[in-house]
Parts: structure tokens; sequence; C-alpha cells
């Protein structure tokens, strides 16, 4: 655990220039508009570590599987979101000498990253070999008002010298994944343009042939004045292209070089396209200039603020924690293109290779449900939809038929391309959260229709394939599920994985729920489904009805619990607290069957089940349930602590869930789990968010209606969340004497607090005593 940024409401500071952190620092910082991302790498030279990093996003590689054992069914290629073109970079040499802060003294460092407005500054004082100090300041953003484009203000003062300034302003495709398997470069030179104030650089990703034209055209300012670029050297090397600019500097003068860049690839135009879009794109935001496209970002981000804000009195800490996530959340998807999806690092790093996994659909979407458009989550559905066809051909690789669809756990365009026998064949839960996520977004949207027009058929698919995957166990007369790994990873091919068997169930009701609904709703659309997927609906659904209604859940009576699989109590139960701190993390320090025969779970598995079908069990199946279960879990997947806040939160157990709130919040400003330098847990972000509003804020809906039951942490003076709701946007206020929720649109809204009903005018408030 790191403890060096400083709090603030607003910001994330580094205050001091700290190489041993500098990734962590890249990862913290990074900024990117959805559809591409920068990691705070500097403009200038650094050769001390770092991993640099910008990604655009659907831009992806195809890598060879790397595996010992091959199994039948393993994909061939692991999808690995790319390291793209260097467009931040400005060289920068000052009588010859490079400024590289790992070679000079560096004082008075800052990096801040201002969530407000999502702006990246620097400032630095850099002593070189030669005495020569340069005085640097900068500012940079990735546009969230204009997705194409990226501005760099860069200032650099002498302070103590007259001299000669070069200044080489570049974009470099010549660059590496830190994760390629076989050191291998994964661009291909196509195209370059240099001219005197700009160049454009066109590349190509190997196998999968995207194209890429990154471009930029900068300006340089001294005294106030344009610095004459005609005389600039143009310099050309392979997948790299500059300018190089000599000037003079004297002691005490600024000079600004204002770098504008855009990223356009093949996955929005022709190839033959990209170098007139990318000129068109870099033109717009020379014509705008630095402080207008400053303007637009921070209008952009006030709007994003205005809906998805979540303001804590009274605890600095968690205050900065919550809108860090929020911000990341905000800038890694936005729901422009519904081909897009969300990494479990977004565009802060190369982990996880920027697919898709069911983190989207079990964590994030709550977020984008409750704070944008319902248009932004729909596409996150849509995606889902799209892939289907890809899903089916991927069951029937594994031995299904008849139209089963099993989703990827891993995915960037439908394929699978996760290699470990354990997940990619037997953590099929997956398939379930992609169901759940469609009534979840009926259930908060009311729009009920999608069904019609494109759940049905994905609920069709995964009611087949779980139909396909139980088998009839004649000993125990009910359906089982052999073979499966849970949400908890640190169970493999066990057998009725209680939630997977609640989930599979479950499913195959809401699709029989769905048909009813869409036959009443559009029979014509209904009949067409129904040809296109030939669904036999009678026998279909009588096999769906009969496996739900016969299945097999482990579970121990006398104890009131659900087993998260067959024999579980056979295991040792020791709490996490009895277990010498040495062991932990155990995924760092023990072997694998040692983890697999304890009883120690990696994130919530049976609770998993509890929190998702929450109205369907009673408040003591859930409290004892959750007394089992959370003592012997180590929280060892970032996915887990905000499941036990919800829960702990709804079961008054206010310590506990601000514990686990606590690890949430801050698991990357602190480095809990020393893994930063990787880029940032983004599916943690939406827990920590959930945390928030559906733990401490008991958020639900049901029934059509907005819920509400909050509890207050102790250490908190208020929390305050904004929500969007069928069109109303709303806030609601805890303190730890009053509920306020205020309606900000102009209809009325109803909703329940406590279990009362409320009614809430538009433009009003109201205010309730909090419950303690
Ligand atoms: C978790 C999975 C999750 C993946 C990506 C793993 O550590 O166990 O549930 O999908 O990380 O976030």
């Amino acid at each position: 655990m790191k403890n060096y940024i400083i709090h603030d409401e607003w910001k994330i500071i580094e205050d001091k220039f700290r190489p041993e952190y500098n990734e962590i620092s890249e990862s913290l910082c990074s900024i990117g508009n959805g559809r591409m991302g920068q990691r705070a790498n500097f403009e200038e030279k650094y050769s001390g570590s770092t991993l640099s990093g910008s990604y655009i996003a659907g831009v992806y590689y195809t890598d060879k599987t790397r595996v010992g054992w091959w199994k039948n069914g393993y994909p061939e290629y692991f999808a690995k979101v790319l390291n793209a073109a260097n467009w931040i970079g400005i060289n920068i040499t000052i009588d010859g000498e490079e400024l590289d802060l790992a070679t000079c003294e560096v004082t008075d460092f800052s990096r801040i990253l201002d969530m407000q407005t999502g702006i990246l500054y620097r400032t630095f004082e850099a002593t070189l070999a030669s005495g020569k100090k340069v005085a640097v300041s900068s500012r940079r953003f990735c546009s969230i008002a204009d997705d194409q484009i990226g501005a760099i203000e860069y200032s650099i003062t002498a302070v103590n010298f007259d001299g000669n300034l070069t200044i080489e302003p570049y974009v470099d495709f010549d660059v590496e994944n830190k994760d390629s398997n076989y050191d291998e470069k994964f661009w291909i030179e196509i195209a370059k343009e240099t001219t005197a104030g700009a160049v454009y650089n066109i590349a190509e990703t190997k196998k999968t042939a995207f194209q890429v034209c990154t471009g930029t055209e900068y300006k340089i300012i001294q005294n106030g004045n344009a610095v004459d670029l005609s005389n600039a050297e143009l310099i050309q090397k392979e997948k790299f292209v500059s300018n190089i600019i000599n000037i003079k500097t004297k002691e005490g003068e600024t000079t600004t070089i204002y770098k504008y860049a855009a990223n356009i690839s093949s996955f929005n135009y022709e190839k033959s396209e990209i170098l007139a879009k990318c000129k068109e794109a870099v033109g717009r935001a020379v014509d705008a200039g630095f402080e207008s496209l400053l303007d637009a970002q921070i209008n952009a981000w006030a709007a994003k603020w205005e809906e998805s804000d979540i303001k804590i009195e009274g605890d600095i800490a968690a205050q900065q924690g919550i809108r860090f996530n929020i911000f990341h959340m905000n800038q890694t998807y936005t729901g422009e293109d519904e081909r897009l999806n969300i990494g479990p690092k977004g565009f802060t790093g190369e982990k996880y290779g920027g697919s898709t996994y069911w983190d989207t659909e079990a964590y994030c979407l709550p977020f984008y449900l409750a704070t944008a458009d319902e248009k932004v989550s729909r596409q996150l559905l849509v995606y889902r939809y799209k892939h289907l066809q890809k899903a089916i051909e991927n069951a029937e690789k594994l031995g299904f038929s008849d139209g089963a669809a099993l989703y990827p756990m891993v995915t960037m365009n439908g394929e699978e391309c996760h290699n470990e026998w354990e997940i990619t064949f037997e953590e099929i839960h997956r398939n379930g959260a992609i169901a759940f996520a469609i009534y979840d977004y009926i259930r908060y949207t009311g729009d009920k229709q999608y069904l019609t027009e494109y759940g049905l058929e994905v609920l069709v698919g995964i009611a087949r394939f779980w139909a396909q995957r139980v088998n009839w166990s004649e000993a125990k007369k009910q359906y089982v599920m052999l073979g499966v790994t849970g949400p908890n990873e640190y169970e493999n091919n066990i057998n009725n994985n209680w939630y997977t068997n609640y989930i599979a169930c479950w499913t195959m009701d809401y699709a029989r729920e769905a048909i009813e609904f869409v036959k009443s709703d559009d029979v014509e659309k209904y009949l067409a489904v129904a040809n296109k997927m030939s669904l036999n609906e009678a026998t279909e659904t009588a096999k769906w009805a009969d496996i739900s209604e016969k299945m097999y859940y482990p579970a121990n009576e006398e104890m009131g619990i659900f087993l998260q699989q067959d024999n579980f109590l056979d295991k040792e139960i020791i709490k996490v607290s009895d277990l010498d701190k040495k062991h932990l993390p155990i995924n760092q320090n023990w072997s694998w069957d040692r983890i697999l025969r304890s009883c120690f779970i990696k994130q919530a598995d049976v609770l998993q089940g509890l929190y998702l079908f929450e109205e369907h069990f009673s408040e003591a199946e859930h409290r004892k349930n959750f007394d089992f279960y959370e003592p012997i879990t180590v929280h060892e997947s970032s996915l887990s602590p905000c499941v036990h806040v919800i829960l702990a939160s709804k079961l008054g157990k206010e310590e506990k869930a601000y514990e686990m709130y606590v690890r949430t919040a801050r698991l990357d400003l602190d480095d809990y789990n020393n893994d930063t330098e990787d880029g940032l847990h983004i599916t943690s972000m939406a827990g920590t968010w959930m945390s928030v509003t559906k733990g401490f804020g008991g958020m639900r809906v049901y029934d059509n209606m907005l819920h509400f039951a909050p509890i207050i942490p102790k250490q908190w003076t208020s929390f305050d969340f904004n929500i969007r709701f069928r069109g109303t946007v709303l806030d609601v206020k805890t303190t730890q004497k009053t509920v306020t929720v205020t309606n900000h649109s102009d209809a009325d809204l109803t909703v329940k607090v406590y279990g009362e009903l409320v009614e809430v005018k538009g433009n009003s408030a109201v205010e309730v005593a909090t419950k303690s």
C-alpha cells in the first residue's frame, strides 16, 4: 500500500518527483474520452521506468495463444489492446543536452489530474548536468467534446541561461506492447507525411489490419509571437515523423509549444479516408485553438459531473476516492459506439488485453444506467446482441447445438480469446450475467420494448445453452450442473455451483417470460424471431420449466446456508482473520492446489447471487450466508468488496460496510494490491459507485420505482449522489440526521424511502429522518 497521493476533493496530486512510483502515477493520471486514452507519460524524453500507453478504442491485435497443453476448444489467439502511436512526444534539447528527467536534478515537480475538467497538469524545474536550469509547465487533455482530438500546451522557461533550444514534436508508431508474447512489434508502417508544422503517420496492425492515422500540428510562441516554422528540419525515420526547430532563448524567457493531435482509425473510416479525416480533425483543433478546446472540455465534463457526481463531506480521502472512480468510468466509456465495450483496465494499461468480460454486465452497467442517458447502457446490451451469432458458434465449438449460445469469457469481437480451460470452458456463469443485464436495464429504464427488439433472441440463445449444459441425475432425481467454475475462481471444476445453477434457472424462467411478453407486444416480430431461431416454443419452454422446477441446489439446512458447491463443508473452515498475515494474498504465497483445497474465497459467489436476486431471499437467508461466507473471503479480486458493502449495508453491518468501502474506493489511489502500475481497476471503480448508491444509499428499483434506505458511516458528515431515473435527475443527500431527495426535473416523482412512499414534486425536495 502507498500513500503518496495528496488528498484533495477534485484533484489527484503527486507533489514530488518519485521515479520509483512513476508507472503508478502514469496509471492514476491517465486521460481518455471513450475513443482514445493516454497514460500520464511525460511529453519530453524519459529514460527512467515508464509504461508508455496510448490506446485507441476498437484497435487490437490477435496474439498467438501461448499455452503448454493445448486443449480442444481453446481459441487460437488472445486479443490485445495495442499501444498505439505516441502523439504526446516533444523532445527538448538545450545547447545539445537532452531534457530527460531520469538524468537531471528535478525540483518543484508536480503531476496533477484535475478530475473536474479532465485536464492533466505537470510542472517541474530541471537542472541539467551543465547546470542549466529550465522550468516546465504543461497542460494536456483528450477532448471529451470532440473525441478525435487531443491537445497539449507545453511551456519551457530558461531559468539561468541564454542558449539554443531545440524542440522536436513527433508522432512515433515504433512502439511496443509490454505484454507482447514474442517481443514482437505490432505496427507496420504504411505512409507518413512531414511538412513544416505538421506530421502525419499511418500504420497498420499486423494480422488484424487496422489502420490508424495519427497526426499533429504544432505552433510555437515566444514573447507573444509565433515562431516561424518554415525552417523546421523535416525528419522521417521508420514509423517515426517529426520536425526539429532550433531557436534561441534568453534567461527568463518562456517558449510555449501547442501540439494538436488526432487519432483516426479504420475502425471508423475507410482506410483511404483516414489521412484526410485526420487532417480535418487536426485542422478543427488548430482553428479552435487551445483555450477554446479547453472551454469545450470544461463544459463537457461539467455536464458529466452534473449527472454522476457523488459528494462526501467529512472524509476527504473518501471524497477523492469516489470522484476518482467516477472520473475514470466516465472517460472509459461514453456509449457513442455499439461496437465498443469496457476493458477491465479501460485506457490505462494493457492487462486483460483491453477485452470485454462479464465485468461489464455485472458491475459497469448499473453505473451507466443511473448516470447517463439510457442510450448509453443500451449500447452495452446491443454489443452482446450483435455478438449472438459468434456466441452460438462458440458454443458449437464446445459441442453444443441448436442455437445454444455461450458468450465468451473474454472477447474483442464476439470470439472467445481466453485460454485457461477452467475459465474458458467452465466459468460459464458469465452467460447468466449477460441475461441478467437485460432484465436490469429494463427494470431501471422501463424500456421493455428492448425485449422485442433485441433481448428475446439473446435470452433464447442463453436459455438453450443452460438446458443443454445441465444433466438429469438419476441418483438425485434432480437436474445438476457439473464441471463448472463459479465467480470464485479459487475453485475449479466443481459440481453444482449454487450461483451458476441459480442464474441458469433464472435465465430459463426469464426467457419464458420474455417470449410471453414479445408475443403480446408484437406477434409478428415474435414469429419472425421464432422462425429465425427455429424455436420450438412448446417443447423448449417445457424443458426450461422442468429444469427450473427440478434443479438441485446444494445447501445446509441446519446452518441455513446455500453451499457454494457440492461438499463445500468438507473443507476445513478457517476464518481469514485467523490466518497469519504472511499468507496473504494467498494467490501470491500459496501453490494453486493449496488454494483449491482451502475454504478461502476469492470473490463473492453465493453472495453474488444474493446481491443479484435479493428479492428472492429473506433477510435471515442473507444474514446467515453473509455471516458464513464473508469471514472466509479474501477479496483477492477487486470485484469482491463492493458486493460485500451492498450486503453489509442492507444487513446494518455498518462497520463492515465501511471497511469494505475503503478497500474498493482507494484500491488504485493507494495501490492496495501493488499492481496499479499495470493500469487501473475499472470494474472495481464501478463497484465503488455501487457501494455508495446501492450500498450506503440502499438504492434499488422495484415495481417501476426508486427505493432508498440510506445508512451513513459515522466517519462522514454527509453523502450525496446524483442519478438519473427515467428522464428525471435527482439528488439524494444523507446526513447523520436527514435524507433529502431533491428532484431537479419538472415532472413529479414518487419514490420509496425506508419503504415509505414519498412524493417529490418537480424542482423541489423532500426530507425524512435518517434511520440508524
Ligand atoms: C476476476 C473475474 C474478472 C476478471 C477481470 C478476475 O480476477 O476473478 O471475475 O472477470 O478478473 O476483471
